[in-house]
């Protein structure tokens, strides 16, 4: 699949809202505030990951916010459409994502990832993400995170490896 990876734009809103809504619980996604913030923002980026058809046009794969701190940047939501999960786009977005702050000479990235996620977790430790703290009642009440964290200048991040054992994770409360 031929792909492109763009900042989004105020054309993008509905579709970063609708994706929000597929692929999050109402209580964890991002308003359309918050969305529009984040295109206009110069301490924020959006990014799009689009399927770029034969005759040139375009579907929309998914997208990525990420926020710009001192040092570090944080992903702050990441999502794909449904019908295209699997195939590679989440890991095509994080990839630019960590070569974008590593070319920005950023030291960090780092993403909360839901800790119930057993999936999710593996996923990012696949990336060099690494587990740093448990964030308790993260989401809502009994819903924790994992903070997770990529350091840029210990690791090459285009050369996905194995990430630590899920035994190094400290265990979550169950209610
Ligand atoms: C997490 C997400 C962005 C990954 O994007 P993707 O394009 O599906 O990822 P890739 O195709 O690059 O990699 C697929 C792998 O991701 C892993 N994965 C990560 N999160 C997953 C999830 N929520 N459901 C299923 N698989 C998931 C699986 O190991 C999968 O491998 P498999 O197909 O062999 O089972 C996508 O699953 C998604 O939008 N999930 C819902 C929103 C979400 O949870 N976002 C993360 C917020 S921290």
């Amino acid at each position: 699949m031929r792909t492109n990876i763009r900042s989004a734009g105020l054309e993008d809103l509905n579709f970063l809202v609708w994706l929000e809504e597929q692929s999050f619980p109402p209580h964890r996604q991002c308003s359309r505030n918050s969305l529009r913030t984040s295109i206009i923002s110069p301490k924020q980026c959006t990014f799009i990951i689009e399927q770029v058809l034969p005759d040139d046009s375009t579907v929309l794969l998914g997208a990525a916010v990420v926020i710009s701190y001192k040092h570090s940047q944080r992903i702050y939501s990441i999502a794909v459409h449904p019908d295209f999960r699997g195939t590679g786009a989440g890991t095509e977005l994080v990839q630019h994502i960590l070569n974008a702050a590593s070319l920005a000479e950023y030291q960090k990235v780092s993403i909360e990832a839901d800790a119930n996620n057993h999936k999710l977790i593996c996923w990012y430790q696949k990336q060099n993400f690494e587990f740093i703290k448990l964030l308790e009642d993260y989401y809502a009440p009994g819903e924790p995170a994992y903070r997770m964290v990529h350091s840029l200048h210990l690791t090459d991040t285009s050369a996905p490896r194995a990430g630590k054992s899920s035994a190094t994770l400290p265990p979550v409360k169950t209610h």
